[in-house]
């Protein structure tokens, strides 16, 4: 029953969606599984074209996976509309009917909420007014609305019956571990729980069935929006290190901050993962840049994977060396295991 879950590490955009991308052509997985919501922004390039993704899971690149937006996951129909004709994947991309419904009210509700726009800094896609009507259960779910009809499956049925059947079913977590509602850096922080426990419980599936847990950090720190930022650089600095990067959803300029042991600790004490990622090593080690064999890493890059693996006790085991999604080298079968 192999059941894998991808959590972001830091403050999101960590590249979730390159690792889930790869996973989805590599592993070739039945289900792909997308929790969270429309604030989260998980970019995907692929033989030459690009795309953001704010709902359809990041797996979609593999023609053969079934896409699922999780019964815990929220969205806005026209957002989830326009995606599925940007990824051509209707007819192979499922909502539960328990997924929760962004209307626009929620978005200006938000955006005149000056504490949440100014202070914490919100994207204002409207996920936690969506979030606050569920609470008080006056939120609309998909099976409130005629257009996602031909849509709708009971996504816990469909997972937990392909984990019996032995397949493979990758859980894609949105945001990143201190961004959560319960255990980031609290108010600056997201409207959901962001860890791995969070995201399995949108889904519907046990923490018995889980086989993997792969957090995954980003070479460096970057935070969108208020809230601490230990070590956080300048932006001249910024600039000199080639590190500037700005919000999927947002545009914003994203702050930064080179990478952080201590906080990579209290990630792995949170989520507990089986497998480490590492994304974006480019901007660390211009060497590896597009290599996808570890025997064409640098010898310091090297040095740099043994040495943190070493400091925090778990294995990196797949290496993001560029933006496609298979700029990837892949030290599963070497270092866990076949
Ligand atoms: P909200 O969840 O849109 O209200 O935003 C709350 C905080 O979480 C703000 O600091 C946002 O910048 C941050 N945030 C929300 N979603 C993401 C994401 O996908 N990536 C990075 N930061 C996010
Ligand atoms: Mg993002």
């Amino acid at each position: 029953m192999p059941l894998t879950v991808v959590v972001g590490g830091f403050f999101g955009d960590e590249g979730k969606g390159k690792v889930v991308s790869y996973l989805g052509l590599t592993d070739k997985p039945s289900i792909c599984v997308r929790t969270g919501s429309i604030n989260a922004g998980h970019t995907v390039s692929y033989g030459g074209k690009s795309w953001k993704l704010r709902i359809i899971p990041s797996c979609f690149v593999n023609e053969n996976t079934r896409l699922m937006i999780a019964p815990g996951a929220l969205f806005k129909i026209d957002v989830f509309l326009r995606e599925v004709e940007e990824t051509n994947t209707r007819g192979r991309v499922w909502v539960d009917a328990n997924s929760g419904i962004i209307e626009d009210r929620h978005v200006e509700n938000e955006r005149s909420n000056e504490y949440l726009m100014k202070t914490i800094g919100s994207t204002g896609q409207g996920v936690g007014a969506a979030m606050v009507d569920r609470v008080l259960r006056v939120l609309k779910t998909a099976k409130d609305f005629p257009e996602l009809r031909g849509f709708i499956t009971d996504v816990v049925r469909e997972v937990n019956e392909e984990l019996d059947r032995g397949g493979l079913v990758v859980v894609e977590g949105t945001q990143g571990t201190f961004l959560s509602l319960y255990h980031g850096t609290y108010p600056f922080v997201t409207s959901r729980d962001t860890t791995a426990s969070g995201i399995i419980s949108e889904v519907g599936v046990s923490p018995r069935l889980v086989s993997d847990v792969i957090l995954v950090f980003k070479s460096y720190v970057t935070r969108v929006g208020a809230g601490e930022l230990p070590g956080e650089l300048s932006q001249d600095e910024l600039v000199a290190r080639g590190w500037v990067e700005r919000g999927t959803v947002t545009g914003r300029p994203r702050r930064a901050a080179p990478f952080n042991l201590e906080l990579a600790r209290r990630a792995i004490m949170l989520n507990r993962p089986t497998q480490l990622a590492i994304t974006k090593f480019d901007a660390l080690f211009p060497g590896v840049r597009g290599k996808r064999r570890w025997v064409d890493l640098p010898v310091e890059a090297r040095k740099w994977v043994e040495e943190v693996s070493e400091a925090l006790k778990v294995p990196i085991t797949l290496i993001g060396t560029g933006e496609d999604s298979m700029d990837m080298v892949d030290l599963r079968r070497e270092v866990v295991g076949p």
